[in-house]
């Protein structure tokens, strides 16, 4: 199993988030993804990975290019190496490693990719002031709409794939570069008839360093979703009537 960390200045969280993964997952392998940060996190990525041959390092050249695109380097070196399960994780410490073993212990039980949902029963977010908690929700509730995704929390970061998860959607025509990517690829796992499973999480504020969530992100997010939902309108109409079909003969 690899668990991918992206992470752009996160000087002071990749020593701890590190150090918690390692505890609570001991088998698991830990991939950091680091876009050249300028604080310096790259050469501290390079020191945990000296110590520990579970911990692994991918230094991505010409600075900030999304989280998207961490990820899916990432998920290729992954897939590469031969590892069955990848996982995504945030190097704040919002997604606490210790829940881990529950979204492994979901793709055990069949799904296809698993996700820490703050927005099922049992979830929640900790100490995220009102407005973002708003905008989060907002995206979500703005998601399901336009998508018809089966999906409480899209956006979700902290997330578990099977290997032949991201084999089947494919990486090679992945745009979306921000935090739309998670959105992107839920939809792509829906649309290949692979199973996703909600996993309730507790979802903690950073306690060091900033948000890189930014008007760009919101802006890429909120055209890609729209024009997704715009191209998949016939196919959704096409299913619903399908269905209306069905239920009448019953
Ligand atoms: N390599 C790289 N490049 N890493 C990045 C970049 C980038 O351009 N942008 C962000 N990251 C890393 C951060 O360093 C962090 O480890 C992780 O991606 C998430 O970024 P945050 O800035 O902490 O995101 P957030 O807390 O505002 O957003 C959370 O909620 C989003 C919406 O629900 C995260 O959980 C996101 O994953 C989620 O999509
Ligand atoms: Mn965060």
């Amino acid at each position: 199993m690899l668990v991918i960390v992206p992470t752009y200045n996160e000087r002071e969280n990749l020593p701890v988030i590190t150090r918690r993964l390692r505890e609570a997952v001991p088998e698991a392998h830990l991939l950091i993804a680091d876009d050249d940060s300028p604080d310096g996190t790259g050469k501290i990525a390079d020191e945990l990975a000296a110590g520990d041959d579970h911990v692994h390092v991918l230094h991505r050249p010409g600075g900030k290019q999304g989280l998207g695109a961490a990820y899916i380097a990432g998920f290729r070196w992954g897939l590469a190496e031969g590892y069955g399960v990848l996982v995504e994780m945030d190097a704040d410490g919002s997604h606490p490693p210790e829940t881990l073993p529950r979204l492994l212990d979901a793709l055990a039980r069949g799904a296809d990719l698993a996700i820490g949902s703050r927005y099922v029963p049992g979830g929640e977010v900790v100490n995220w002031p009102a407005s973002r908690e708003f905008l989060s929700r907002g995206a979500n509730v703005f998601t399901r709409f336009m998508l018809g995704l089966p999906v409480r929390d899209a956006t979700a970061g902290f997330r578990a794939y099977r290997a032949a998860t991201l084999e089947k959607v494919g990486l090679d025509n992945v745009q979306s570069q921000g935090y739309c990517f998670q959105v992107d690829l839920t939809l792509r796992t829906v649309r290949s008839g692979l199973r996703v499973r909600e996993v309730p999480i507790t979802f903690v504020e950073r306690a060091a360093g900033v948000s890189k969530m930014s008007r760009g992100v919101m802006v890429e997010a909120f055209w890609r979703i729209t024009a997704w939902g715009v191209t998949g309108l016939p196919a959704r109409l096409r299913r619903r009537r399908l269905h209306r079909r069905m239920n009448r003969r019953r």
